[in-house]
Formats: structure tokens, C-alpha cells, sequence
């Protein structure tokens, strides 16, 4: 579907140093009613709003939170569909556009409601930035959430002529989805110390879950025993949603083949799931084109990457005390390195140090990085020892091979 420029009916003036005027904003094409709709809506005091941007995980954080302010009904999540429970409020342009107001159900709604959208801060109602209603926000890297879309896209019948590698490619010449993408995402970090926004990313929720459950609770004042916590991480488990007909949007690909009389793809909504999965189906070269894409598009916001996806929060102290933990596992009482092939371990890094001689190059980097090696193409290999400067640049972390030493 295109979309146009439009003209936000007004800006958020007091959030943020800047002038709105000039913000480029779109949304698909004849979208005024349903604009002019959300701008007039009453926001609610104990709302939850869901703002992210298509393909970052959206889902996943919806069920979570909507358990978190459900009490943790866990029979009626398994009962109701998602969508019905928390409804995504471009999707009611396509069921109730001509049919009076389109957000006749949205208003219905009891309270608390979980409102999910991919608008920008521009485009949501005035109402949120006066009553500030709790805002959560999941980011995700774009070379995962574009292949996602890839797939979104042809579920929906959408995109069968092209590749993943083309699809992409597509995505960062458009003007439009640039823009919409990095101004999306840097407002809303920008204002991610404000009390009512929680900001998060995709890759915070698969490496540590627990912990992303606890500051959803903590966010919304509720509380969370152990034995809920045990069923939340068993209930929000990729194998469990994947299973899951309440939440793998299987509702919602029946309204559109309603609506539309469109054929859909047999393909799951849960579907991947990973962090670093674009690597399976993007060619190297787009891959270094979308780096600096990124890269270049970040630059004026002042932010990087890892900034965005919450990877650069690691302390010193952490660093030491996981080197030193590391240092311990692997040496043997022989005093000989004991090696591993897999290293998680990705907490704790600064922003530059050097490794230590048959470090593994972590799979963390492995797969939202490539790891480079300027003078062998041994050390490319993923898990193979060497020595190397780890440094990050404003694409990432790049693994350089400095010096001749290093292990088999
Ligand atoms: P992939 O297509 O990469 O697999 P959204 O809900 O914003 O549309 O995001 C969909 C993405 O979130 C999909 O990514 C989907 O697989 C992933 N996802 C949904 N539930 C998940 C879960 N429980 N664990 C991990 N990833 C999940």
C-alpha cells in the first residue's frame, strides 16, 4: 500500500527540541477520516499504548503486556484473540472504513485498553502528550525486521516476485520508509527516560526475557510471583507461540482474505524468531548497503545502532567480573585453556578492548555483525579462536585481526 505526506493536525510542540513543522510524516494513501479519527480521540488515563515499528516484535511484547495488565488471565488469553483483546489501530481502517466511525470499537473498549499502532509521535492523538498514558516502545535491527517484512509481505500475497535481497534493497531507496523508520524510532528513544514510556528492543527480549517481564510489571505497578513469572517465560516462548491460534494472527489473515478476496501465503506469522536471521537471506553486499544506510541515516540523530537496540548499557564493573567468570571457566586445573565453541557471553562489553588471546568471537557478533578480519579470511569463520580488537564503529562491532598471533 503507498503512502503520502501528510500533514499532522498538531505537533507534540512541548516534547522533544524541535520543529515539528518541518518533520516529514506519511501514512498510507486516503487515511484523512481515520487520521482526523485519532487525532479527536479520547486518550484514556490508564490506557497502554504499543508503538513500534512493523516487525519488531510487536506481537511478542503485546501478549506480554497485556497479561501483565490482565493479571495474568492466562484462560482468556488462550481463549480470545489477541487482536480482538488489544486492537491495532490502522487495522481498523481495513474492517470498518465507510461504516460510520472507524474506531467505533476502539471507543468501546473497556478499560484498561492495550492500543497497539505503528504511527509516529506526530501522528497520535494530542491527548498523549497532556494525559500521558503509559507508552511502550520495541525497536528492532532493521535487517531483521526488513526481512521480516519480506515475509509479512508475502503471507499476504504480496511480494512474490522479488527476493528477500531485492525486497530490501527497495526498502532503503525509498525515501519515504527511511524516513519513516529513523525518525520513528530516534523520537521515541530520544524520550525513553520519560516516566510514561518504556523503551525496548527485540533483541533485549531474546536475550533476556525475565528481565524485559520484570520491567513491563514494574512499569505498570503490578506485581509478579515467581510461579507467574515460570508461566509468562513458558506462555511468550517462541515453540509456545508459534503454537499458539490466539496469537499468531490467524484472525487477522482471515479479514483480509474477507475483505480483500486476496490469496495468503502459508506462511507462519511466528516465524524466525532469531536476532541476526537476515544473514540467511541477504546477500553480503545489501547487507553492507543497509550497514550504511543505517549508518548514514543515524548520523544526524546522534545515536548508533547499538545505542537503538539497547546494546551499548553494559558497565565497566560488568566486563571484569565476566572476564574474570569467563577466565575461570575456561582454564582447566592444568592451568591449559579449555576451549569452547559457543560464547553468549555478550554482556559486559566497552566500547573497545582487546581480546584475549583464544577468545571465541561471540555469537552475538556472529550474528548481528559480521566479524571481520582484514588480513585472513580464517578468523571470518564463526567461533574460531583469535586475536583481535574488538572496536565498535557507528555500524556495529567490526573484529579486526592486528597481529600475526593467533590460535588454531
Ligand atoms: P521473524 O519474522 O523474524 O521470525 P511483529 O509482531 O512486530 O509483526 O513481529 C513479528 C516478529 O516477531 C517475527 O519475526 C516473529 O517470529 C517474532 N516473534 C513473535 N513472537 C515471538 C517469540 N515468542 N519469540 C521470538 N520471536 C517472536
Amino acid at each position: 500500500m503507498r503512502e503520502e505526506v501528510v500533514v499532522p493536525k498538531s505537533y507534540p510542540t512541548n516534547l522533544l527540541n524541535k520543529d515539528w513543522s518541518k518533520r516529514p510524516c506519511y501514512f498510507e494513501k486516503n487515511g484523512e477520516k481515520f487520521l482526523n479519527e485519532v487525532h479527536d480521540m479520547e486518550v484514556r488515563d490508564d490506557d497502554v499504548w504499543l508503538i513500534t515499528l512493523p516487525k519488531c516484535g510487536t506481537t511478542w511484547m503485546q501478549e506480554l503486556t497485556w497479561l501483565v495488565l490482565n493479571d495474568f488471565n492466562f484462560e482468556i488469553a488462550k481463549q480470545e484473540y489477541l487482536e480482538l483483546r488489544s486492537p491495532f489501530l490502522e487495522f481498523e481502517i481495513d474492517l470498518y472504513d465507510g461504516e460510520g466511525s472507524i474506531l467505533k470499537n476502539v471507543t468501546k473498549l473497556k478499560s484498561p485498553r492495550l492500543l497497539k499502532t505503528h504511527m509516529p509521535l506526530p501522528l497520535l492523538p494530542p491527548q498523549v502528550w497532556t494525559k500521558k498514558p503509559k507508552v511502550i516502545y520495541v525497536f528492532r535491527n532493521p535487517k531483521d525486521s526488513i526481512v521480516s517484512q519480506y515475509y509479512h509481505v508475502r503471507r499476504y500475497g504480496g511480494a512474490s516476485d522479488v527476493t528477500p535481497t531485492e525486497f530490501a534493497q527497495n526498502f532503503i531507496n525509498d525515501e519515504m520508509s527511511t524516513h519513516q523508520h529513523f525518525l520513528h524510532v530516534t523520537e521515541f528513544y530520544a524520550l525513553r527516560e520519560e516516566p510514561w514510556i518504556y523503551y525496548t528492543s527485540y533483541e533485549r527480549m531474546k536475550s533476556d526475557l525475565r528481565s524485559v517481564i520484570q520491567d513491563v510489571c514494574k512499569f505498570l505497578n503490578k506485581n509478579i510471583t515467581e510461579a507467574q513469572m515460570q508461566q509468562m517465560l513458558h506462555h511468550l516462548s517462541f515453540e509456545e507461540m508459534k503454537n499458539n491460534t490466539r496469537t499468531n494472527h490467524i484472525w487477522e489473515a482471515e479479514q483480509v482474505r474477507r475483505i480483500y478476496n486476496k490469496k495468503t501465503e502459508d506462511i507462519s506469522f511466528v516465524r524466525k524468531g532469531k536476532v541476526g536471521g537476515y544473514k540467511d537471506d541477504l546477500t553480503p553486499e545489501v547487507i553492507d548497503k543497509i550497514d550504511i544506510w543505517i549508518n548514514d541515516e543515524l548520523k544526524p540523530h546522534n545515536v548508533t545502532l547499538n545505542d537503538l537496540l539497547l546494546q551499548n548499557n553494559e558497565e565497566f564493573l560488568l566486563t571484569i567480573f565476566t572476564c574474570s567468570t569467563l577466565m575461570m571457566m575456561t582454564t582447566t586445573t592444568t592451568g591449559r585453556v579449555k576451549r569452547s565453541y559457543s560464547d553468549q557471553s555478550v554482556h559486559g562489553y566497552m566500547t573497545e578492548r582487546t581480546c584475549w588471546w583464544n577468545e571465541v568471537c561471540k555469537e552475538e557478533f556472529q550474528s548481528l555483525f559480521r566479524c571481520k578480519c582484514p588480513q585472513f579470511s580464517y578468523c571470518r569463520s564463526p567461533g574460531r579462536y583469535y586475536n583481535a580488537y574488538c572496536s565498535m564503529t557507528d555500524t556495529g562491532y567490526i573484529w579486526t585481526q592486528p597481529t600475526w598471533d593467533w590460535g588454531p
